[in-house]
């Protein structure tokens, strides 16, 4: 995609949108394609190119309503859909609908991870494939699922199979750079725009007191640092998606992930850093509904 145009979008996401799932990833042309969890919209607009048609869905509808009034490409569509709301209408309307679903550190923000996959499922055409990324394990003692067989006896109770699992380990290079660039870049940002909330990304997080347990809170795009960033001036959306393209061309100087068999699904207050898992999901030819 061409710089100028990538630094005109609303906001310049601080993950390379692809750069965790494109060695594993297959767009074709023709392909039909969903993303949960849009939050700023890159990873929708960069991939709109690869495909003939991309939905951008997301639980929060100030969000959904920003990015379509934003949204100058054809074949790009936000829409607001509840991905746990498995038997809900929205669901119900592209059951069968899609080739492709990505979704990316969303699986961790839904109420269910249980319906995530239901909804997946029943959203995908037989044969089609689902390529998910989302921290398993976070550094302050967040585990969603604690066992690789917990998150797979989950996935295969929805349907699909599983294709692939990894996780996905970051070089210390990207980690530090990471850590340099978006702390500075949210501290200047909330002194330029004001800080209205207590988090920079997510209006709240799966959360545990206790490591053995787990718990899940929904969170919503529109109560977050990052949609008072792309709601704000033009100017300043473009300065800021600059500063990420410089942080990118940096990381981009070393290796940035190798990718490994998981190994530790349990939760310790003292983790070393995230556990980001890689999904490749398929739905069987032959449908079980
Ligand atoms: C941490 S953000 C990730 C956004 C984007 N994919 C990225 O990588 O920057 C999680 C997104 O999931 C959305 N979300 C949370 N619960 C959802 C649900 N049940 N259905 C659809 N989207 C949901 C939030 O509104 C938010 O935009």
């Amino acid at each position: 995609m061409h710089l100028l145009k990538r630094i005109r979008l609303p906001l310049r996401g601080h993950r390379h949108p692809f750069s965790f799932i494109d060695p594993y990833i297959k767009f074709h042309k023709d392909d039909i394609v969903l993303e949960i969890g849009v939050g700023d919209g890159y990873a929708t607009w960069t991939n709109a190119e690869k495909v003939k048609t991309i939905y951008g869905t997301d639980i929060s509808k100030p969000l959904i309503d920003f990015l379509q009034e934003k949204n100058n490409e054809s074949n790009v569509h936000f829409i607001s859909m509840d991905i746990t709301d498995t038997d809900g209408k929205d669901v119900r309307q592209f059951q069968n609908y899609f080739d492709k679903v990505f979704s990316i550190d969303t699986l961790l923000h839904v109420a269910s991870s249980t319906a995530f996959f239901k909804s997946t499922y029943k959203l995908l055409k037989p044969g089609g494939e689902a390529y998910i990324v989302f921290p398993n394990l976070l550094g302050y003692g967040i585990t969603h699922f604690d066992s690789e067989q917990t998150l797979i006896e989950q996935i295969v109770e929805s349907g699909l199979k599983v294709q692939v699992l990894k996780e996905i380990i970051q070089s210390s290079w990207l980690r530090f750079l990471k850590k340099a660039f978006i702390s500075s870049m949210l501290s200047i940002s909330q002194k330029i725009i004001g800080n209205k909330h207590d988090n920079s990304h997510s209006s709240s997080v799966a959360f545990s007191n206790d490591s053995n347990k787990i718990y899940y809170q929904s969170q919503h795009f529109d109560g977050t640092h990052a949609f008072e960033i792309i709601k704000s001036d033009p100017w300043y959306r473009s300065l800021s998606n600059l500063y990420f393209e410089c942080f990118w061309l940096l990381a981009g100087l070393r290796s940035k992930y190798h990718y490994t068999k998981p190994k530790d699904f349990k939760s310790t207050l003292n983790a070393r850093q995230a556990q980001i898992l890689l999904l490749i999901l398929k739905k069987p030819l032959v449908d079980k509904s």
